[in-house]
């Protein structure tokens, strides 16, 4: 399913296109493209190049690894991503490894490395739907994580599948509503913080 988003100023085609699919197909990903996804993510700008950011990765093909990722995600969202293809958890070193400083900008470059790594994955015809509501406890301790390392969040993975399959009622309207964002004079200011920019008038 497509859900262009509904732009008032051109933008690449990727980026229109990207959506957050709840309805995923059960068929694989192929090693090829995980790999090429996370080639996205590793090329990602970072500060002071740390690259703070850290995965782990669980594919349907190990069904016990699955299962293990599929209880680390709240349950609400693993009511859908049960059928993901794919599920990765996402970490971030908060500390700088040159001096042992706190990394401030961590979860924003975590933030980078996905966003690389979600329009990677829609070049190659697959479509990823972060997550925040992930148990970070139960992740420290499954995958033994140490005390610098923070879970942040989780994506799921994989080719889109068609709302109808997917089990409840809000899920299915949520995959079908259209999507929408704030007007540019929400968020884009000149001078100070309450005056939008004259750039954009919407
Ligand atoms: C960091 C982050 C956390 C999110 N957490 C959840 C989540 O726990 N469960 C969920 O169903 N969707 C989650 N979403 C998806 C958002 O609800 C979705 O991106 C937003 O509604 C915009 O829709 P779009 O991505 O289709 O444009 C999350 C998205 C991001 C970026």
């Amino acid at each position: 399913m497509e859900k262009p988003a509904e732009t008032i100023h051109s933008i690449n085609n990727l980026l229109a296109r990207r959506w957050s699919p709840r309805s995923f197909a059960s068929q694989p990903v192929e090693p090829e493209k995980l790999q090429s996804i996370f080639e996205a993510a590793r090329w990602a700008a970072s500060s002071f190049n740390e690259q703070p950011w850290r995965f782990i990765l669980a594919t349907q093909q190990n069904p016990e690894q699955f299962q293990t990722a599929l209880s680390c995600l709240v349950e609400a969202n693993q009511a859908w991503a049960s059928n993901a293809p794919v599920l990765i958890l996402t970490l971030t070193t908060d500390r700088f490894s040159r001096n042992d400083n706190p990394n401030r900008c961590a979860l924003h470059d975590l933030g980078l490395a996905t966003a690389n790594l979600s329009i990677q994955a829609l070049e190659l015809g697959l479509f990823v739907h972060h997550m925040a509501g992930i148990n970070i406890s139960k992740i420290k301790t499954i995958y033994n994580i140490p005390d610098n390392v923070t879970p942040q969040t989780a994506i799921a993975l994989g080719y889109p599948d068609l709302a109808e399959n997917l089990p409840e009622d809000w899920m299915r309207d949520s995959e079908k509503a259209p999507r929408t964002r704030n007007p540019f004079s929400h968020f884009i200011f000149e001078n100070s913080y309450d005056h939008p920019s004259h750039l954009f008038n919407k």
